[in-house]
């Protein structure tokens, strides 16, 4: 760590107080202040858009920067893999599936299905990949062992094999959530799991519960960047899919347009690759909609939550 201080501390308007803030949201070296976006590292340090577009460019020109060839990058998009769930709706909105190697966050309001489409991924998982196991961090004690079984059945899955692929965690609070997620790296490498899938369920809820008010806005951001850069690490390293879901709240100044917005703001939605949308439509069902992603075109899914998991209408 004291290395890593030094280096972040050469930057300039960067002293102790503000290097301590990188380090503790995880901007640990710097290539990953070099590829932050200005609004992530105001959130975090409290500093001017300036002077946190200066700290960047510098970073960048400290920085090696180090470039692959277009093969290269082709080479490991080749390897990533898309779950399928069964709703070819959804899947089609993600242009093929949920993909390995990057975080997917689901935000919507309660009841919109972003637990459930976490249960149906943990099945998805092993059809796809046998032998798999998924990972389920839990936030709302909002995990049902039944609802795993009943889903496993509609796939032609042995249930309690499956359930036995289900690594389940009860997160206390948001630092044992950083923790749990750390941890997952320990299960692939010293208990030799084959994890590719992680589910955060939810992302956010403690962090918003435990940090209330304008003055520790900045620390709770610290935070999550931090714990979303160890699942993004992990997501890239093992090539695993990473599904987190985020609630919504209300935004008091809009008079036009949807009135919510995630929780996390900048640090949640820059780190996830993709971003999707989720609320009740007409009936039961549920329509998705693709907000942000690097390659695919917005657009929207619809589906619905059956006993079977989840199906197109
Ligand atoms: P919060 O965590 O409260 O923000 O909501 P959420 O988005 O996680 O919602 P969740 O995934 O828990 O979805 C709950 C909804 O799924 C319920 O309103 C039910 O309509 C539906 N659901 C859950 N289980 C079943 C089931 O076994 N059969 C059917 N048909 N629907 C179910
Ligand atoms: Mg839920």
């Amino acid at each position: 760590m004291a290395k890593e201080k030094l280096d972040i501390e050469k930057l300039p308007g960067v002293g102790a107080a503000t290097a301590e803030k990188l380090l503790s949201a995880g901007y640990s070296d710097l290539l990953s202040i070099a590829v932050a976006s200005p609004g992530e590292l105001i959130d975090v340090t409290g500093l001017t858009e300036t002077a946190a577009r200066k700290i960047i460019t510098a970073a960048r020109e400290m920085l090696d920067m180090g470039f692959e060839s277009g093969l290269d990058v082709l080479e490991k998009r080749e390897s990533v893999i898309k779950l399928k769930t069964p709703s070819e709706n959804l899947n089609r909105l993600l242009g093929g599936g949920f993909e390995t190697g990057a975080i997917t966050e689901v935000f919507g309001p309660y009841g919109s299905g972003k637990t459930q489409i976490g249960h149906v991924l943990a099945v998805a998982v092993q059809k796809q990949l046998p032998g798999s196991y998924a990972v389920f961090i839990d936030t709302e004690n909002t995990f049902r062992p039944e609802r795993i079984r009943q889903i496993a059945e509609a796939f032609g899955l042995d249930p309690d094999d499956v359930l036995s692929h289900v690594k389940v965690a009860r997160a206390y609070n948001s630092d044992h959530q950083m923790l749990l997620a750390e941890k997952v790296e320990d299960l692939i490498k010293n208990e030799k799991i084959d994890v590719k899938l992680v589910v955060v369920d939810s992302l956010t809820a403690h962090f918003r519960a435990e940090f209330i008010g304008r003055g520790t806005l900045a620390e709770r951001q610290q935070k999550l960047n931090k714990h979303m850069h160890t699942l993004a690490r992990t997501a890239d390293v093992y090539n695993l899919c990473v599904y987190v879901t985020n609630q919504v709240m209300a935004k008091p100044d809009v008079f036009f347009g949807d009135p919510t917005e995630a929780i996390g703001g900048n640090i949640v939605a820059h780190n996830s690759t993709f971003r999707i949308y989720l609320r009740r439509g007409k009936k039961d069902t549920r329509v998705a909609k693709l907000v942000d992603s690097p390659n695919l075109p917005d657009g929207e899914a619809i589906f619905r939550i059956t006993e079977e998991g989840i199906s197109d209408v």
